[in-house]
This record gives C-alpha cells, structure tokens and sequence, in this order.
C-alpha cells in the first residue's frame, strides 16, 4: 500500500548507526516516478543517526487474489479492454524478478559498497 510491509519497517525503526541501502520488489513494474514515491515513504522509518546510502525497486509477483479480482472485475462486463490490460500485466508480473532484475541489483549492490569502501 505504497509503503512496506509492517515486518520491514519495525526491523527499520530498531536501526541505529547503520549505513542503509533499500531492495525490494512491487507489484508495479519498470516506473521510477512510482518507485521513488514508494522509497521516500520506506525511508521515512529509517532513525536517523543511519546513514541512507540508496535504494533499488523492480517488479515483483502480485498475490494471486489480484488476478481472482480482476477476474471478477471482467465477468461484469465493463472497461473490458483495461481489465485485461491489468490481467496482461498481472501474468507478465510472474516472470519477475527475472535474471535482468538480478543483474541490475547485483550491479546496484556493487555501487553501494564501492561508496561504503571510499
Ligand atoms: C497488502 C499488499 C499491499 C501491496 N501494495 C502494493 C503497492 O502499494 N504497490 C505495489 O507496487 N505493489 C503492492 N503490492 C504488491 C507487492 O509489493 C508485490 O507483490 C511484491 O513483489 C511482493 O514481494 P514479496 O513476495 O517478497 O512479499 C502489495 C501487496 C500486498 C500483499
């Protein structure tokens, strides 16, 4: 709900003197203004006597229950073509995080720990 579950900000919140790099994945995929929104809000539990380095978002799976719901949104009949669109978008959804979004967090770790280690 634009922000991260309740487990990730209590392990946050109990930070303290640590330098902090973000990863994770949403249900939305491949749109940096939506994903900047998303960190500004994670940051936010972070205490700060850390020190936030960066953060890196891709797409993830969606829970199941989305797809059921567009599902159902489409037996009535209505905006058809936009619900299928979000089911297109759903079952893409599946396939990540794939072997490009592993790469980009590997390279994302990488530029962290150059920073951390200058
Ligand atoms: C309760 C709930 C709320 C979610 N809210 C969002 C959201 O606001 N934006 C988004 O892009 N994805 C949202 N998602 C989708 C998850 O972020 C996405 O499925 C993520 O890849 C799940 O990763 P995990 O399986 O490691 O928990 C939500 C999922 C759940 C269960």
């Amino acid at each position: 709900r634009g922000d991260c579950d309740e487990k990730t900000a209590e392990l946050l919140s109990g930070l303290h003197g640590k330098k902090i790099a973000l990863f994770g994945t949403c249900g939305m995929g491949n749109d940096p203004a939506y994903y900047q929104k998303v960190i500004d809000r994670v940051k936010t539990w972070i205490p700060e006597d850390n020190e936030y380095m960066d953060a890196f978002l891709c797409q993830g799976k969606m829970p199941i229950q989305v797809r059921r719901r567009y599902e159902e949104m489409a037996k009535s009949g209505q905006n058809t073509e936009q619900i299928q669109a979000m089911i297109r978008n759903f079952d893409r959804a599946m396939l990540h995080p794939d072997r490009a979004d592993e790469a980009a967090a590997a390279d994302f770790a990488v530029q962290v720990w150059k920073r951390i280690g200058s």
